[in-house]
């Protein structure tokens, strides 16, 4: 019996791969993303529009969005930190962008150089452009469990974020587990207090799986009410400012489990194991996370 529509969110050639040592090669990201165009998804997270100075791996964004081959029906989406990026991200033809911001004050200072409230700030005006051309804006909460710098968050902190980034514009909050130290309890226990205040049909969960607790965390996700999950293939992924964080849940294990619960992904298995044997070459020999 289906239990429904469940969509996996695509952040592999993003989030799996910003964190990577070696210099990957455009042309390895557009075939990559050319690939993943085939295996049904909505929306596909292809780049960062942020430093290089502070990503390198994401340098080329422009050339990625540039070299694709766009599949009809899927929307692809890049990480927009300033009004600079957002800039460039809307020259190289993004569908849609994604500000981030963290639920604790000691990362939003390492990953963006600003307080949450100054990061916000820096949002308001994309979101304003954004609206004008009806560009859909996702929002990412990081940080939603546990910080590498300041410790346990409190749920309260991540509803304030998340509030806030909605009541902005954004169509949609991705939470982020940023270093996977979420478990069911403190999952549930996060979300019950975010979705006090945005709809749990906006929410996403973006769960990375340092400690192998993901799936889990998933399930608990989709007895709240959740049915939008965050995932890279090949289990790639870390971020360069969250010491410690591994990879985001893997794309194949998120979708087979759903599809054993049930749930109705639309996605092509077989495409996406293909997808996740060509990112765990891209890899190479130097990975550090
Ligand atoms: P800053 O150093 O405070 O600001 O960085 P700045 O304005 O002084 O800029 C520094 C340099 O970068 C300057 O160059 C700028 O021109 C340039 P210089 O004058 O020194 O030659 N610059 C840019 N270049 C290209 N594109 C831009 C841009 N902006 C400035 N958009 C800044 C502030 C926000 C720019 C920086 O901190 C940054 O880029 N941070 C991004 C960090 C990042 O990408 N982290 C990973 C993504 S978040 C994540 O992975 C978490 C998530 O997956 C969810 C989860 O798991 O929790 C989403
Ligand atoms: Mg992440």
């Amino acid at each position: 019996m289906s239990l429904g529509p469940c969509e996996i969110f695509e952040v592999g050639p993003r989030d799996g791969l910003q964190n990577e040592a070696r210099d990957i090669p455009v042309a390895e990201k557009v075939a990559l993303v050319d690939c993943l165009s085939r295996a049904g998804f909505s929306r596909i997270e292809v780049a960062s529009f942020v430093s290089p100075k502070w990503v390198p791996q994401m340098a080329g964004s422009a050339q990625v969005l540039a070299g694709i081959t766009r599949a009809d029906g899927v929307r692809y989406a890049a990480l927009t930190p300033n009004p600079r990026g957002f800039a460039d991200a809307k020259a190289a033809g993004v569908d849609e962008v994604a500000v981030f911001a963290s639920a604790s004050e000691g990362f939003s200072k390492a990953n963006v150089n600003a307080s949450i409230a100054e990061s916000l700030a820096r949002f308001a005006p994309i979101l304003e452009d954004a609206r004008h051309i009806d560009l859909p804006v996702r929002g990412y909460v990081s940080c939603v469990v546990e910080c590498p710098y300041d410790g346990t968050v409190k749920p309260a902190a991540v509803a304030d974020v998340a509030d806030k980034l909605f009541a902005m514009g954004c169509y949609e909050i991705s939470l982020g587990d940023t270093i996977g130290a979420g478990t069911p309890d403190s999952i549930a226990r996060m979300l019950l207090a975010v979705r006090d205040v945005v709809p749990v049909g906006r929410l996403a969960g973006h769960y990375h799986d340092t400690h192998g607790r993901a799936l889990e965390n998933i399930d608990t996700s989709l007895s709240l009410g959740l049915r939008v999950f965050d995932a890279a293939v090949g289990g790639l992924g870390g971020c360069p400012y969250a010491p410690g964080a591994a990879g985001n849940v893997a794309t194949e294990a998120v979708a087979r489990h759903l599809a054993a619960l049930g749930y109705d992904t639309g996605l092509d298995l077989a495409v996406i194991d293909e997808a996740a044997a060509m990112a765990q070459a891209m890899r190479g020999e130097s990975a550090h996370v």
